[in-house]
């Protein structure tokens, strides 16, 4: 059996080449892909890392990383991923092992829920997932569209959308507390702060005399190496209940961002019983691209329609 130990700034580089052999050689197997892809950033390795490191593990056989999983608490409320053992490695107890490791330290740190996001269609993923006590808990639709040139000007139900970086430090403060009150209204001890402040890109945020009433974290760089994105990744985003009637317009007013950044694609994520956002998305001519299926381990119950994350915000 490998050792497991907490994983170091030295394991990145063979993290991201055992992350992209795991998941080349996983397409190869399950969904007949060809060819290769680049490995994930150094970049975005860091980050997955910075959440949480006391959280993310690596298993190590004769000084070669043969597993890893990385940690992430948002609050109360804990996810891993991503996560992967090389294929010689596999159905041996390894990947198991780096759940329960991963899980305790997020437990440990206060979360009463933990999750992942798996594919739906792997009995095998969602066979060691159940093993672990994590049970099925909806479906994260994946939706994208092109996005066309934008009206010369907006329309005029366009909510205008201040951006977290250029408010003062004081109003950043209060904006993340507003925030952190949305999120724990949606589902209890949740918290985005730290996507907020950190995603790589910037968040938006919807207000009414000074009262957050929404707010969306978007990711505006790749995550692979050499590929130039030309996608804004929504990778948090919660609207309030009250709010719910302002889901196109927030949908036309993340557009017009994305294409102010030069960017001419937006995805977003959203929970399958988050009816009322889904609706607008598909009105607005989004398209499904990928399905997850989300399995959770102990949570409070959530108002869907109040909002919606994306899990595992930098996975
Ligand atoms: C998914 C992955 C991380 C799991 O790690 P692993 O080390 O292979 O898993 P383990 O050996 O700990 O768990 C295997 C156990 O899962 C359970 N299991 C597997 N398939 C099952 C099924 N169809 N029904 C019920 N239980 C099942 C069994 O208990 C099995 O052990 P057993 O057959 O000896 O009883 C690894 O296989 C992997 O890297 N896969 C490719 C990448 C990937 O999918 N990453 C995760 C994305 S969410």
């Amino acid at each position: 059996m490998p050792d497991i130990r907490e994983m170091h700034a030295d394991d990145f580089d063979a993290v991201r080449r055992l992350d992209r052999d795991v998941f080349v050689t996983w397409g190869r197997e399950h969904r007949g892909a060809t060819g290769t892809r680049p490995p994930r950033t150094r970049a975005n390795i860091r980050q997955n890392h910075a959440d949480d490191p006391a959280g993310c593990f690596v298993a190590v056989a004769d000084d070669a990383v043969v597993g890893y999983i990385f940690a992430h608490t948002c609050g109360h409320v804990g996810w891993f991923g991503t996560f992967g053992i090389h294929p010689n490695w596999q159905h041996q107890g390894i990947g198991g092992a780096l759940i329960e490791r991963s899980v305790a330290y997020m437990e440990g740190a206060g979360c009463t829920t933990v999750g992942l996001a798996t594919m739906p269609d792997s009995t095998y993923n969602v066979g060691v997932y159940m093993r672990h006590g994590f049970r099925p808990d909806g479906l994260a639709l994946r939706l994208w569209r092109t996005l066309p040139a934008p009206p010369a000007a907006p329309p005029a139900d366009t909510v205008p959308a201040p951006v977290w970086r250029t408010l003062l430090a004081r109003q950043r403060r209060a904006a993340l507390d507003d925030c952190a009150a949305l999120a724990d209204g949606l589902w209890p001890g949740l918290d985005y702060r730290k996507v907020i402040q950190y995603v790589p890109g910037e968040t938006l945020l919807w207000d009414d005399e000074g009262h957050i009433w929404g707010f969306a974290a978007v990711r505006t760089t790749p995550k692979l190496e050499n590929s130039a994105t030309n996608t804004a990744v929504v990778e948090a985003l919660i609207i309030d209940a009250g709010h719910a009637d302002q889901w196109p317009a927030a949908i036309r007013a993340l557009e017009a961002f994305a294409w102010q950044r030069g960017l001419r694609e937006l995805a977003l994520t959203l929970p399958d019983r988050a009816h009322v956002p889904l609706d607008a998305a598909l009105a607005a001519g989004y398209r499904f691209v990928h399905i997850n299926l989300v399995m959770t381990r102990r949570r409070p119950a959530i108002q869907w329609d109040a909002g919606v994350h994306s899990f595992g915000w930098v996975m």
